[in-house]
């Protein structure tokens, strides 16, 4: 395992919706050695249903008060790497929760990066009506306006990766190490 100068602390990886959260998360939890945790996967098992479901039955704003509550009892974990969802730092003062408790990388993709990995996706409830109907330009229109909207909270993280700087054929594990690098240097 690699020599690791920070413990005892939380590693939350943020982003627009498939920036990467999901999959570089348990690579890099695995390479420093801690546990990893998907706050989507953790309410979506203890409600027993999928994130789309839950919008579609319950409706966001419940959605949005499950979440902030699941995250408050990871944050008192440590050395734990946890991704949030694409909208957990934009809402209810998650991210004074955030800032708190760990240190904040975001992944940051460009608009065109990210409409290209979402075009297929069919499980983002906040996109799904787009989605549908196929529509390209409206898609695009709104993937820009979301993460506009977004940024100003994505930013304030510890660190920012450009995940667009990275030729399409790295693999995660490449991603992952890289960022332990910068982390190693930066926070
Ligand atoms: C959301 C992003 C999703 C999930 C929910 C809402 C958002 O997570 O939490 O669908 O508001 O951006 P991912 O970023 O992992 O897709």
């Amino acid at each position: 395992m690699m020599n690791f100068s920070m413990s005892n602390t939380i590693i939350y990886l943020n982003g627009f919706m498939a920036s990467g959260k999901s999959t570089i998360g348990p690579i890099l939890a695995n390479t420093l050695g801690w546990e990893f945790y998907d706050l989507d996967r953790v309410i979506e098992e203890e409600m027993g249903k999928k994130i789309v479901d839950i919008f579609h039955d319950e409706g966001e704003k419940f959605f949005r008060e499950k979440e902030t509550e699941t995250l408050r009892r990871l944050s008192r974990m440590h050395d734990v790497v946890i991704s949030l969802g694409g909208g957990t730092s934009v809402h209810n003062n998650n991210l004074e929760i955030l800032k708190k408790t760990g240190k904040i990388v975001y992944l940051k993709a460009s608009p065109e990066a990210l409409y290209k990995r979402l075009r297929f996706k069919r499980d983002r409830p906040m996109f799904n009506a787009e989605q549908e109907q196929d529509n390209k330009e409206r898609f695009k229109a709104k993937i820009s306006h979301l993460l506009d909207q977004r940024s100003p909270f994505y930013e304030k993280a510890d660190l920012v990766i450009n995940t667009d700087d990275y030729p399409l054929g790295l693999t995660v594990d490449k991603i992952a190490k890289i960022l332990l690098k910068k982390i190693n240097e930066k926070i």
